[in-house]
């Protein structure tokens, strides 16, 4: 079902310091920082060969990554996103399969403006999974 591996997000209290890390230590292509007020985030997008990172920082009152960073003050990562063809037919299967699925279980529209949706951690070895259909 799932396709190749979109990016990993990974939370960071410093956006500029994480970004100059990703630019000047590791030598990636980084964005500049994007605002995304739908998702409560600013984003830096880290361009490599095979996949991508996205530095998230928290934006505005309530955002999910403020939370996660209350936990883990260092920051660290918050979710991998895998592509599917078919976002809708991947939902209704995983379903049937019993993982749960976050919200409303309608696919929503994600960072790159393609639908998306989010899989329970406590179903995935702890790890929050992004699936979008591309
Ligand atoms: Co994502």
């Amino acid at each position: 079902m799932i396709g190749r591996l979109n990016h990993i997000a990974i939370a960071v209290p410093d956006l500029a310091a994480a970004a100059a890390l990703y630019r000047d230590t590791l030598g990636a292509r980084v964005s500049d920082a994007i605002e995304l007020p739908d998702h409560g985030v600013t984003t830096v997008f880290v361009e490599l060969e095979n996949s991508k990172i996205e530095l998230l920082h928290p934006l505005g009152e309530g955002s999910t990554i403020a939370k996660y960073l209350e936990r883990s003050p260092d920051g660290g990562m918050h979710h991998i996103c895998f592509e599917v063809e078919d976002i809708v037919a991947a939902r209704d299967q995983l379903k049937a399969d019993g993982a749960r699925v976050l919200g409303d279980g309608e696919p929503r529209t994600g960072a790159h403006g393609k639908p998306v949706l989010f899989l329970h951690p406590k179903d995935f070895c702890g790890t929050l999974i992004e699936i979008e259909q591309v």
